[in-house]
């Protein structure tokens, strides 16, 4: 499988050493034996059709910045070298999904299958990139989008195949949840922050994490995938975590509630402050992700799981890859 692997950022380089440390039971048991033919990052491109080799582009970026080896990267790359897959991995933009948005639709017209984890694209053009997927008879696959290495999406569609899922309500942004899980045990709303940020937990662009735009967009993703809905962000009724304060935390407390960013599916789509009773399995603490699916035959089930992070959401794309394996063969 000829892959090209556009960003390579932490998740990139967790998805380069997976691949290479389990190169041997990846080909024994899957029949699957990737190969990174083209990498690119904001400096630059490397290709080489017999695969590139994952200890000298993790090298190079560590050491230089960039993998770059004086190759064009973005979509010149995309359009210029052979592979049957890209990995989309470039930083999520919500104002024009670029420049994930033409990596992937590049790629697509290519020919190419499709693994993204950059939510930028799915969340402003989900309808139009799944039709133009089915157009180019391509797979274009996102597990890692949403709740990072735990399955979601793919418990959703696949676990519970057959069922009709009703509704369904999540945490499906860490930091915030990292920040009012420190505010219940008694920190100031401006000392959470400040702790979330030392620990390398909040968004370069804060506003992502805070005002509720990442949990929206997960929340889009989930709408169209396993609810059939054709809708994009704008649709998302949303408010963030900045107004919610110590004292709302606290009575929330003495009614044995917990203050959460709840993102929800249930007579519209919606992402708020809510209190949620704390023994709700859907109350999960810390940077932890969780979400309840609701179906008309086997009632309410609870995922809960680590919703980013490097390795971890490097496992969903493997997942994708293995996937995408299946529709090659
Ligand atoms: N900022 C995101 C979160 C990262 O806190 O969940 C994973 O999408």
């Amino acid at each position: 499988m000829r892959i090209i692997l556009s960003g390579f950022g932490a998740v990139g380089q967790s998805l380069v050493g997976l691949l290479s440390s389990r190169a041997e039971d990846l080909y024994t048991e899957y029949a699957l034996k990737p190969r990174i033919v083209g990498v690119f990052d904001s400096g630059g491109g490397a290709a080489d059709p017999a695969g590139l080799d994952p200890a000298a582009i993790t090298a190079a970026k560590r050491d230089a910045g960039t993998v770059s080896a004086g190759l064009p990267g973005g979509v010149e790359m995309i359009r210029s070298v052979d592979a049957d897959v890209l990995v989309e991995a470039t930083a999520s933009n919500y104002a024009d999904a670029e420049p994930g948005i033409s990596h992937i639709t590049t790629a697509m017209g290519r020919g190419m299958h499709v693994v993204s984890v950059n939510k930028g694209p799915l969340a402003l053009a989900f309808p139009s990139l799944t039709e133009i997927a089915a157009y180019n008879n391509v797979a274009l696959r996102f597990s890692g989008t949403v709740g990072g290495g735990t399955p979601i999406l793919d418990y959703a569609k696949n676990s519970l195949r057959g069922e009709r899922i009703t509704s369904f309500a999540g945490i499906l942004n860490g930091t915030t949840n990292y920040i009012l899980s420190s505010m219940a045990s008694g920190l100031s709303a401006g000392d959470a922050l400040a702790d979330a940020r030392k620990r390398g937990y909040v968004e370069a662009d804060e506003s992502l994490d805070l005002d509720g735009i990442d949990a929206a967009a997960k929340l889009v993703i989930l709408a169209n995938w396993v609810m059939g809905m054709k809708v994009t962000l704008p649709d998302v009724g949303r408010e963030g975590i900045r107004g919610v304060t110590g004292d709302d935390v606290a009575g929330a407390a003495s009614r044995g509630r917990a203050v959460k960013l709840v993102a929800s599916c249930k007579d519209g789509l919606k992402v708020g402050p809510e209190e949620v009773p704390l023994e709700d399995p859907l109350c999960v603490n810390g940077t932890l992700n969780a979400i309840s699916f609701t179906s008309e035959h086997s009632g309410t089930q609870t995922i809960i799981g680590r919703g980013a992070g490097g390795t971890e959401t490097a496992s969903s794309i493997l997942r994708d890859l293995l996937d995408v394996r299946q529709v090659m063969s």
